[in-house]
C-alpha cells in the first residue's frame, strides 16, 4: 500500500533522511517511535505530500510522488500530491479543525468540495461517522465548544469521510489531557481492527505493543530498527534502540 524508497530529505543544510526505506502492506499497522526530532513527523508529512523531498520515491496505492529539487512543483507534481492525499488521510497532534465551521460542516466540507458528493449524501455519511465515534450530539457544535478528545475524534471522522485507503496519525494523543487519551486511542483501535492500513507516530508504548503489526524506531533521521513489537520491546538489537527504549520505558 505504501512504499518509501531511498528517501532523502533536507531542511536547508540539514540532511535529515539519508536514504530511508519502508514498505507498508495493505491492512498493516505500523507504529513509528523514536526521540523527539528524529523525523517521525517529517516522514509522515512526506508520505502525505505536505513536505517535498530531494531524492527517492514514495508510492501510495499506485500514486507516485517524485523528488522535487526546484522551488515550485510542476502541474504533474501537484496532481500527484492531490491524489496521494485522497489515498491517505492524516490526523495531526493539533486537530486542525476549521474553527469557524460546526462539526458537521467540518466533516462534509471536503467530500462535497473535493469529491463532489451530493450534500445530502455527505451529511448522511457524516452522521453515521459521528455515531461511530459517539458524538452525534455535537453535530452542531463549534470545535471551540468541544474537549480536546472530542475535537480529535472529529478530526478522525473528518479524515475518514474521504474514504481513504490508509490513515496517517502524527502523535494523535500528545496534546490531550491524560483522561482523554483513552477515548481517542479506542477510536483508532476500532479502525485498526477493521483492517484499515495505518501508520502512526506515538509515544504511547502500551498502545504500540497492543496494536502494531510492526514497530519502526527512528533516531536522527535513520530507521534504526524495525520488527514486531514483542521482539522490538523485549529484545532490541542496536545500542541506539536499547538506549531509547530504556529511557522511554523506565
Ligand atoms: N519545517 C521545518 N523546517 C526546518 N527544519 C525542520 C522542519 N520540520 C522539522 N525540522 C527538523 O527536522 C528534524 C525532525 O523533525 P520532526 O520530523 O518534527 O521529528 P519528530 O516528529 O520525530 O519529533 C528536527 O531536527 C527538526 O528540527
Ligand atoms: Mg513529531
Amino acid at each position: 500500500m505504501i512504499t518509501v524508497r531511498e528517501l532523502h530529505k533536507y531542511y536547508g543544510a540539514q540532511h535529515l533522511f539519508k536514504g530511508i526505506n519502508l514498505e507498508v502492506q495493505k491492512g498493516e499497522v505500523v507504529v513509528l517511535i523514536g526521540p523527539s526530532g528524529s523525523g517521525k513527523s517529517t516522514f509522515l508529512r512526506c508520505i502525505n505530500g505536505l513536505e517535498y523531498f530531494q531524492k527517492g520515491e514514495i508510492i501510495v496505492d499506485g500514486i507516485e510522488l517524485h523528488s522535487i529539487n526546484r522551488l515550485t512543483p510542476g502541474k504533474k507534481d501537484m496532481e500527484a500530491i492531490r491524489n496521494v492525499r485522497l489515498k491517505a488521510g492524516m490526523v495531526f497532534q493539533q486537530f486542525n479543525l476549521f474553527p469557524h465551521m460546526r462539526v458537521l460542516e467540518n466533516i462534509i466540507e471536503a467530500p462535497v468540495r473535493v469529491l463532489g458528493l451530493e450534500k445530502n449524501t455527505a451529511v448522511e455519511n457524516a452522521l453515521s461517522l459521528l455515531k461511530r465515534i459517539n458524538l452525534e450530539m455535537k453535530v452542531h457544535s463549534y470545535p471551540g465548544e468541544l474537549s480536546g478528545g472530542e475535537q480529535q475524534r472529529v478530526a478522525i471522522a473528518r479524515a475518514l469521510a474521504m474514504k481513504p485507503e490508509a490513515m496517517l496519525f502524527d502523535e494523535p494523543t500528545s496534546s490531550l489531557d491524560p483522561e482523554m487519551v483513552g477515548e481517542v486511542l479506542s477510536v483508532i483501535k476500532g479502525l485498526v481492527n477493521e483492517g484499515l492500513t495505518t501508520l502512526i507516530a506515538t509515544h504511547e508504548m502500551g498502545f504500540a505493543r497492543e496494536v502494531a503489526d510492526r514497530v519502526v524506531i527512528f533516531d536522527k533521521g535513520d530507521v534504526i530498527e524495525t520488527g514486531p513489537p514483542d521482539e522490538i520491546f523485549a529484545n532490541p538489537k542496536t545500542e541506539r534502540a536499547k538506549t531509547f527504549l530504556s529511557r522511554i520505558l523506565s
